[in-house]
């Protein structure tokens, strides 16, 4: 097979990008669509130019690292599937494919198709975390784990951290993996005694970075790989309802988030009782 390949040229985030067209020969269909950027990098390491820059780690489809979008769609044509596992048979001899990397402000690009996605690590940071104490193996059976819940937790767990689902928003919001990753840890008893602080710290780290406001599209769930659904979006909203109400009564602290009004009406009430009663 032969194919062309129009793909994005950028030196790092401060050098304008170009696209670039390039052929491959010799694509047979069993390779993968990163073996198929292999072979163009090393003709085109060959000859002296620089390779194009892609992520990639597992090539099993369990990291995330990998992932950019051909002819404008994240991960390319096939449903449920990352890019390092579409293959070549899904491609005819002589196509032309445009490859760019994901386009949202808040994944600034670091060469060609590689962006940088740090703003994900960040989200999780803020909550993406259960406390425990470490140190010998506790019983197996010492928290009990609900059927349904271990599979709603696994169903979330299944998110990969890949960026597709902010790459196809046209809004770039990060909800659909903010909230596979809240709900991964809200669903388990063991994630219940962070539950409402999680929640609300997780969605202010959001906020805080540059993702869009998701306004229920759904190209996120049509592009993700791993199938994540838009359930977990829902369960995310009514998370944060719920962690709101209860706050009113018992404030918590959410990092670099405004606090609730109820929030700052109880500082209030305590620091005129505090003069009142000096
Ligand atoms: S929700 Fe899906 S598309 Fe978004 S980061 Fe997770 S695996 Fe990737
Ligand atoms: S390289 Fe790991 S998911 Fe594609």
């Amino acid at each position: 097979m032969k194919l062309s390949l129009r793909i994005w040229r950028q030196k790092d985030r401060n050098t304008p990008g170009r696209f670039v067209t390039y052929e491959v020969d010799g694509v047979t269909p069993d390779m993968s669509f990163l073996e198929m950027l292999d072979v163009l990098n090393e003709d085109l390491t060959t000859r002296g130019e620089e390779p194009i820059a892609f992520e990639h780690d597992c090539r099993e489809g369990i990291c995330g690292s990998c992932g950019f979008l051909i002819d404008g769609v994240p991960h390319g044509p096939r449903r449920h599937t990352t890019v390092c596992q579409l293959h070549m048979r899904f491609f005819k001899d002589g196509d032309a494919l445009t490859l760019e990397p994901w386009r949202a402000r808040a994944f600034p690009i670091v060469r060609d198709l590689v962006v940088d996605r740090s703003a994900f690590d960040r989200i999780i940071q803020a909550g993406g975390y259960i406390t425990a104490p470490t140190g010998s193996a506790p019983d197996a059976n010492a928290i009990l784990v609900p059927k349904e819940a271990a599979d709603t937790a696994f169903d979330a767990a299944a998110c990969i951290g890949c960026g597709a689902c902010v790459a196809s928003c046209p809004n770039a919001a990060a909800m659909l993996f903010t909230a596979a990753k809240v709900a991964h840890l809200n669903s388990l008893p063991q994630g219940q005694p962070e539950r409402d602080e999680r929640t609300l710290n997780m969605v202010a780290a959001m906020g805080r970075e540059v993702f869009g406001t998701c306004s229920n599209h759904g190209e996120c769930e049509a592009v993700c790989p791993k199938g994540i659904p838009l359930e977990f979006i829902a369960a995310l909203n009514r998370d944060v309802i719920g962690a709101a109400f209860r706050r009113r009564r018992e404030p918590l602290h959410v990092l670099g988030a405004p606090q609730h009004p109820a929030h700052d009406d109880a500082c209030e009430s305590d620091s005129a009782q505090k003069e009142s009663s000096t």
